[in-house]
């Protein structure tokens, strides 16, 4: 073979290893940390046990981390002296929850495997995992996410949606992610787990007219209209534990916690697949695995880019 074949080939091999190398694999722990996704499904069932909404702050965690700089845990990073981070930006601060579970993970995995798994996939996983225990749907989670180097205040303010957001603002935001309108309802139904503040949902509960009275009333006992500001309201009234289709009745029946979820039902674009999902829990279910699988692919650092993290608070 001559020089120049060769040289073509041996680039041709640099192109495919990089292409391959740029890709996550749900493999990628196999040979390399054999007991990661275990410890990690352990980790976070106990958790879930002891405090059922931890699932649903541990699946908020992952999708704040996606929204701001892609899959690359730059949501976990404290402040520093060269970067403000997320965790006190607006959507985050006093509100995301579940850093020392990550963080409890994490050390188990450095004791099992050092300097393999990185917090972005422990997100990732731990998200999955809690949908799981919480009675949800189940996906392969793709792996091999390596972790950033910095964090974006800046970002989080603007990229996370508001619940004060209405429709458009919600289809703009998500599809600026890539996202269809389909996939912004599907994943919207996260909200069938969790709870919010009365701060978030005070104007809803005492000044909109789309909502049930007696559902206004009842949410409103535990919101007054001033002061109470953290007091917790489920999202999902009827069933705030269990990964199911919920939240779509109750969007139905004008029972949605935020302004921006009582959006998706309230006679304009996506009040259809709303009650798709309401009447077909399988289709609800297959649509949020599929939907988790893409936010779980946005913009992850791999091959030499970021570094996987030994504490996931901050950078080696
Ligand atoms: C569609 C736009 C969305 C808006 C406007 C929104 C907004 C919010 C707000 C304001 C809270 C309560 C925060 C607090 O009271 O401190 C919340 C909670 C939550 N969100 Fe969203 N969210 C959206 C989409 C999503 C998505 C896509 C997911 C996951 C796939 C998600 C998962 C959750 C979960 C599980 C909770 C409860 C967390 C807990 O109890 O700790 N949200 N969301």
């Amino acid at each position: 073979m001559g020089d120049m074949k060769v040289s073509l080939l041996l680039m041709l091999i640099c192109l495919i290893t990089g292409l391959v190398s740029a890709e996550l694999s749900s493999t990628y722990y196999l040979t390399k940390c054999p007991t990661a996704l275990l410890t990690i499904n352990t980790q976070v069932t106990s958790a879930v046990i002891q405090e059922p909404r931890m699932g649903a702050s541990l699946l908020r965690l992952h999708f704040h981390d996606c929204f701001v700089q892609g899959c690359d845990a730059s949501v976990l990073l404290d402040d520093t002296a060269n970067f403000t981070g997320e965790k006190n930006a607006f959507p985050n601060a006093n509100s995301l929850r579940g850093f020392d579970v990550i963080d409890s993970i994490k050390s188990l995995l450095e004791i099992l495997c050092p300097g393999v798994v990185s917090c972005a996939d422990i997100l990732a996983v731990a998200a999955r995992d809690s949908v799981v225990a919480l009675g949800g749907p189940s996906w392969s989670v793709q792996l091999g996410r390596r972790d950033s180097t910095t964090a974006s205040f800046n970002l989080a303010n603007s990229e996370l949606p508001a619940p004060t957001s209405d429709l458009t603002t919600l289809i703009t935001s998500f599809s600026y992610k890539g996202f269809t309108t389909q996939e912004l309802v599907a994943l919207s139904g996260a909200h069938t787990i969790g709870q919010g503040r009365c701060k978030l949902f005070r104007t809803r509960i005492y000044n909109e007219t789309n909502i049930d009275s007696s559902y206004a009333q009842s949410v409103q006992a535990n919101c007054p209209s001033t002061g109470g500001d953290d007091n917790l309201s489920p999202l999902d009234v009827t069933t705030p534990n269990t990964f199911d289709n919920a939240y779509f009745t109750n969007l139905q029946s004008y029972k949605g916690l935020f302004h921006s979820d009582q959006e998706l039902f309230n006679g304009g674009s996506t009040d259809s697949q709303v009650n798709a999902y309401s009447t077909n829990s399988a289709t609800f279910s297959t649509d949020f695995a599929n939907a988790m699988i893409k936010m779980g692919n946005l913009s992850p650092l791999t091959g030499s880019s970021g570094q996987i993290r030994t504490d996931c608070k901050k950078i080696n």
